[in-house]
């Protein structure tokens, strides 16, 4: 039991390595002294925590600091947003869809969706095991990991939890909605990880928090594309400030760049309790 709490420790300050390096060299990680890169260190599972725990944040951040705060400044975000009428951003689970799709398109094997028992879109809406599952996460908001023998994947599932007024508010109103008491805090939904291996290396985990960053930068790429071709309503001024600072979106960078702060700071905090 002591060594399996060293042990976790150990993989826990070796990743919050990970994520300096791969913040402080863009991306790119250097060989390990004492563990080769291509020894296989990790299990799937620590691996799909780690980079559910990067989409959480990255997920709340969109929701709180773009579409609330953009709101606020009179910015628009619609479920049709790509069409060429609508003059609007991403709605946050279409962002995590565009994240999901881009990360489909590279050679990395992630998958990853958003379900729910009670979707707005039926499309969402768990099935199988899968919606078994969902059950045990709405009790105690614990992961659930297993193999999926059908597919052929090891598969975790995680509670994606209405972590922001704009959540429960939107869901709640929505036509389609097929449920009107949502409230904060409440277990909306879970995301679905899967990969093929059940263990990976040094190398194979930076590539999957690579994979995700990557799908983040093109999906808001997409957005900022998106605004550029407004014809009516006001274009926010593209920098290093916020919307909450007025009619600004930060650059994918700096967007990138608060994501990845957090994402350490959540780290620390573990390393801290696990002391
Ligand atoms: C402005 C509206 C809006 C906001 C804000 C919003 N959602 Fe959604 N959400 C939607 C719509 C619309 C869909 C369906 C998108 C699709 O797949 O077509 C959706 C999909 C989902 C799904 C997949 C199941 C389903 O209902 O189809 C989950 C889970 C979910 N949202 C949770 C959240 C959480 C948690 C937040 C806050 C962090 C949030 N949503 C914020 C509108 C919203």
């Amino acid at each position: 039991m002591k060594k399996n709490i060293q042990n976790t420790t150990l993989k826990m300050i070796t990743y919050s390595f990970l994520i300096v390096l791969t913040y402080a060299c863009g991306g790119v990680a250097e060989e390990k002294e004492t563990t080769s890169a291509e020894e296989n260190i990790f299990s799937v599972d620590e691996v799909l925590e780690m980079v559910a725990k990067e989409n959480d944040v990255t997920r709340t951040l969109y929701t709180k600091a773009i579409v609330g705060e953009g709101k606020k400044q009179g910015m628009k975000f619609d479920e049709d947003w790509r069409k060429n009428e609508i003059e609007a951003g991403p709605l946050p689970a279409l962002f995590l869809r565009g994240i999901a799709t881009s990360i489909k398109k590279g050679d990395v094997p992630l998958g990853l969706y958003l379900g729910s028992d009670f979707p707005v879109n039926n499309a969402n809406k768990f099935k199988g095991k899968q919606a078994d599952l969902f059950q045990s996460i709405k009790k105690d908001q614990k992961p659930q990991f297993f193999y999926d023998e059908e597919q052929k994947l090891h598969t975790a599932m995680f509670a994606d939890l209405a972590s922001a007024d704009a959540c429960v508010s939107c869901h709640n109103n929505h036509k389609q909605t097929t449920k009107k008491d949502w409230k904060l805090g409440d277990v909306m939904g879970a995301t679905t990880w899967q990969y093929p291996s059940d263990s990976l290396s040094y190398k194979g985990a930076i590539a999957i928090l690579n994979a995700y960053s990557k799908g983040t930068i093109d999906t808001y790429k997409e957005y900022l594309a998106e605004v550029a071709t407004f014809k009516e309503s006001e274009k926010p001024e593209i920098g290093t400030k916020w919307p909450s600072q007025g009619k600004y979106l930060p650059t994918p960078e700096v967007f990138l760049d608060s994501v990845k702060k957090l994402t350490a700071y959540n780290t620390m905090k573990k390393l801290v309790v696990a002391k």
